[in-house]
């Protein structure tokens, strides 16, 4: 499967701070085959008209979002629908993201709907998993708890629509701390997403691609890209920077070859 690296710039990133680093990001990346997406670029909203603008035709690049709604449009303060990032050129979009769930309480079952309603409007949902900080020494215990976040968060999909769909497994104690999962943690739970992958939507599961998020650097992702079913990377901290970020995908994608 060709590999996929995303980079989420959460709340960091102005539309004025784009064009320097999409300057140095062009400089430094080059598409593996220009019909095929490598680099997702998810920036605050605010921004994402000046990525579009600076990176959209890049070959290999397309443009995200950080998160997305359930409908279309509505008395929902603060929330984005597909229909405007549409507007703008999104394609991607992240749903679930452990910051999202928990801080701001964010549920399977609204997961679910939002993965729903970006997939209707053809925009491919990243929906991210992860166990908490407390299940970092119990590998089992890491694998049930994403096993039952993924079900829920993947209710009432159809192997039509998993056809778009993207899982990030992400543990919470590995984001931003510094501390990647180790390479055999990584295997054993991207089995078991692959398998709850194959469980929900049969042959489709096979290609859902499945990215590892956690303190990734160019440094790290090589070992991370060499397990199996590790299909790409959803990158917080690293993403900010062009060089070290196209550098990463650099190193990630030829792990693979
Ligand atoms: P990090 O963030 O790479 O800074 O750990 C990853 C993420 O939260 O998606």
């Amino acid at each position: 499967m060709h590999p996929l690296f995303v980079a989420n710039w959460k709340m960091n990133m102005t539309g004025s701070a784009v064009r320097d680093y999409a300057t140095s990001f062009r400089n430094a990346f080059t598409a593996r085959d220009g019909n095929v997406i490598d680099a997702v670029f998810a920036p605050p909203y605010t921004a994402i008209a000046a990525v579009a603008d600076a990176l959209g035709s890049t070959p290999g690049v397309a443009v995200g979002a950080q998160n997305v709604h359930w409908l279309d449009s509505g008395p929902h303060t603060g929330e984005i629908s597909p229909v405007m990032l549409r507007e703008l050129g999104v394609r991607y979009a992240i749903v679930g993201h452990s910051e999202r769930r928990q801080v701001y309480g964010e549920t399977d079952e609204f997961v679910s709907r939002r993965a729903k309603n970006a997939i209707k409007h053809n925009i491919r949902p990243i929906v991210c998993v992860g166990e908490a900080l407390y299940f970092e020494h119990d590998n089992d215990a890491a694998s049930g708890i994403v096993r039952e976040q993924l079900r829920g968060s993947l209710k009432g999909l159809n192997d039509e629509e998993a056809k778009l769909l993207v899982v990030a497994y992400e543990p919470v104690w590995a984001i931003g701390t510094g501390r990647a999962a180790t390479p055999d943690i990584v295997a054993r739970v991207h089995h078991t997403v692959r398998s709850v992958l194959r469980d929900l939507f049969d042959a489709t599961g096979q290609s859902v691609p499945i990215l590892y998020g956690g303190s990734t650097t160019p440094d790290n992702i090589s070992a991370i890209m060499l397990q199996k079913d590790v299909n790409g990377a959803l990158v917080g901290s690293t993403s900010l920077k062009p060089d070290e970020f196209a550098e990463l995908i650099k190193r990630g994608r030829s792990a693979q070859q």
